[in-house]
């Protein structure tokens, strides 16, 4: 039932504010940030000394955003690799290693295969799934559900901030249990969780018929690159492989410090350009550096979209369009950044005629290699 809307994905565009307050119920309480599904495992959380999440496709994207997370609030070194290349080498792992699989379905073929992997070498696996009782958790030693509800269109969107959202949860559940962060700092950091939904409420609500315009006026577009710096890299792939999904349009997201090693070559007149611009006032050197990206692909002639926060007035003079998303603190803001992307992909869809539920040649759940 698409509930009225054209599409699943627009429903389930609609249902990201859901998703991820539905992912945080009944795990913070007054600041304190527990997961009941975890309990009678501190000794698991105690014992390790590293973490290693694996994914594919977008669940990965979701997984490159949590590294910050859980790096700055476990203060265990995090690696984030592709499932399908994980097992193919021969990793470092042990008893001591947490393998954090990160997928939707609970089917991907790939992601399973790699969990198998991990166990079979000793290590602790845990699993961050939207689908009770599918195989992949069934196969780990610990599960925290993200509860964004079934996503039935192709391309992955309320489970991708469920997934982000689920992650923050464990690395402050983690956090916390190691002393890494304090409980002061937990309960900051929860309220600033409990505000995603509402921010990303405001985005839908004010901006998705403006960008769906803008979308369906960018219909012609042959080819759209996204830059991104720190938790905005991962936001810059997202947001490209989206609109590779259900458009058919080329997209290359980049990290916005690699433009001058390679990407700036690409710059012609006319090129659009999304850039994911860090908010000023948490670090105002990333912004800089960003805003002179801004310049740099500007004075090349880029045709620049920059998702910026309300009232970043740096990028006004360098963007021909600004898409705004709500404040929120640094590690928040992917949360938000995300949404006007998957809008415009869809916006751009739905402009050229595309079945968005069911791009060609791909499948919700891939349970092959
Ligand atoms: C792909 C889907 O094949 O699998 C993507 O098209 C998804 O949308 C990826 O991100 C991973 O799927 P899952 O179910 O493991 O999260």
């Amino acid at each position: 039932d698409k509930g009225g809307w054209p599409s699943f994905m627009a429903k389930e565009v609609s249902e990201e504010p859901e998703a991820v307050a539905n992912t945080l119920r009944g795990r913070i309480h007054d600041g304190v940030v527990s997961i009941p599904e975890l309990d009678g495992l501190d000794d698991l959380f105690r014992g390790i000394d590293r973490i290693i999440v694996i994914a594919c496709g977008t669940a990965a994207y979701a997984g490159m955003v949590g590294k910050y997370a859980l790096e700055q609030w476990t203060r265990l070194p995090v690696d984030v690799e592709l499932a399908h290349e994980f097992r193919y080498r021969d990793p470092v792992i042990g008893p001591s290693t947490l393998v954090v699989s990160i997928s939707q379905s609970g089917e991907t073929m790939d992601t399973l295969m790699a969990v198998k992997f991990a166990r079979e070498a000793g290590a602790k696996t845990l699993s961050i799934c939207n689908t009770q009782g599918a195989t992949i958790p069934r196969e780990s030693d610990a599960i925290v559900y993200t509860h964004a509800g079934p996503e039935v269109a192709v391309a992955s969107t309320k489970a991708f901030v469920a997934q982000i959202t689920a992650l923050y949860l464990l690395a402050l559940h983690v956090g916390r249990l190691r002393g890494a962060v304090s409980a002061s700092a937990v309960e900051e950091l929860a309220r600033e969780l409990e505000a995603v939904p509402s921010k990303i409420t405001w985005i839908l609500e004010n901006d998705r018929a403006r960008i769906e315009e803008f979308a369906a006026w960018m219909a012609d577009t042959r080819s759209v690159l996204f830059l991104g710096r720190h938790v905005g890299y991962p936001i810059a792939l997202e947001g490209a492989l989206k609109l590779k999904e259900i458009t058919y349009i080329h997209a290359e997201g980049f990290a916005a410090g690699e433009l001058k090693h390679g990407p700036i070559a690409l710059i012609e007149p006319g090129q659009p350009v999304f850039v994911i611009v860090p908010s000023p006032r948490a670090s105002a050197l990333l912004h800089a550096k960003v805003v002179s990206n801004i310049q740099e692909i500007r004075a090349r002639g880029a045709r620049v979209i920059a998702v910026a926060e309300e009232g970043d007035a740096a990028v006004l003079p360098f963007a021909d369009e600004v898409l705004r998303i709500p404040l929120a603190g640094p590690l928040f803001e992917p949360l938000l950044a995300v949404v006007p992307l998957h809008i415009f992909a869809m916006g751009l869809a739905g402009a050229k005629g595309l079945d968005v539920d069911q791009p060609r040649n791909l499948a919700k759940s891939v349970t092959v290699e």
